[in-house]
């Protein structure tokens, strides 16, 4: 792809990068996004049914079975050339602060470090009762492949039921991730929004209010979002496509 050639310099010349995801830098991974169709005996729920207090409270079997059968395939895919392109921008720029609101552990597993969990993650549940996070054990539960209903552990400290470490419908995000998220929007001189419909608060207003204070945002999803009337590009294309052109034309030198 021939990129813009003033994008090209602003984001070289940037001190103070800031890269939000969501699903879409997951989707060439083989991890389904939020938005798509669901399958097996979660085609009857809409995410939204389960990823509430109230699923849980309602039905913990058929919520922990959901998060669990999510666990495994995040487990048997890999990180694509996105994540690996941005782990590569890490290494060059001289402050990149990666948001996500992916709850899998790609972004990790390719090499970013530091990166802030908005809604959670799949791999560190924790006690309802106490807090306290709960080791899940190595292996892999056998799951059928339609999926199925799970009865959540117990608690190896105080014997409360566990529940998902992800952020649910109608929780508050955490100080400790949204405060340091909102600190990285206030310093940066460019953002990078990679694969996410931007339409889930208060974690979408983050690009908005890094392009109302002058920062360059660039946007890459193959779909038009909200986004595309205040990013400064937008690159419309796939994150395992264009990513790794990006950071080629940025540092041509990159391994
Ligand atoms: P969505 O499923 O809403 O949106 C995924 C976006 O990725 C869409 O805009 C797609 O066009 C885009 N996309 C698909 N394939 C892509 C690719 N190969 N490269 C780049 N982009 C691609 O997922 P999110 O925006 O992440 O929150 O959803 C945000 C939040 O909504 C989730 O974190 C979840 C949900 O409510 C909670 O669970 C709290």
């Amino acid at each position: 792809m021939n990129f813009d050639l003033t994008m090209l310099t602003q984001l070289r010349q940037a001190r103070d990068v800031v890269v939000f995801t969501g699903a879409g830098v997951s989707q060439e991974s083989g991890i389904p996004t939020f938005r798509d169709a669901m399958t097996g005996m979660w085609e009857r729920f809409d995410p939204t049914d389960l990823a509430t207090p109230d699923a849980f409270k309602r039905q913990p079997d058929v919520v922990w079975g959901w998060y669990e059968s999510r666990r495994v395939i995040v487990l048997r895919c890999q990180p694509n050339p996105a994540h690996h392109a941005i782990a590569a921008m890490q290494t060059k720029v001289p402050r990149l602060t990666l948001i996500t609101q992916n709850v899998d552990d790609l972004h990790e597993r390719s090499g970013s470090i530091g990166v802030i969990h908005l809604h959670g993650s799949l791999h560190h549940p924790r006690c309802l009762a106490c807090a306290r996070p709960h080791m899940l054990p190595p292996e892999l539960p056998e799951l059928a492949p339609e999926g199925q209903p799970i009865k959540p552990p117990r608690c190896t400290h105080c014997g409360g039921t566990v529940r998902p470490g992800v952020v649910w419908f109608g929780e508050p995000l955490t100080d400790d991730d949204w405060g340091p998220a909102k600190q990285a929007i206030r310093s940066c001189d460019a953002l990078l929004s990679i694969g996410t419909s931007s339409v889930v608060y208060p974690a979408a207003v983050l690009p908005f209010e890094a392009a109302e204070r002058g920062a360059g945002v660039v946007q890459i999803n193959p779909q038009p979002t909200d986004l595309d009337a205040v990013a400064r590009y937008n690159l419309h294309g796939k994150a395992g496509e264009l990513l790794p052109q990006l950071v080629q034309a940025l540092w041509p030198s990159s391994p």
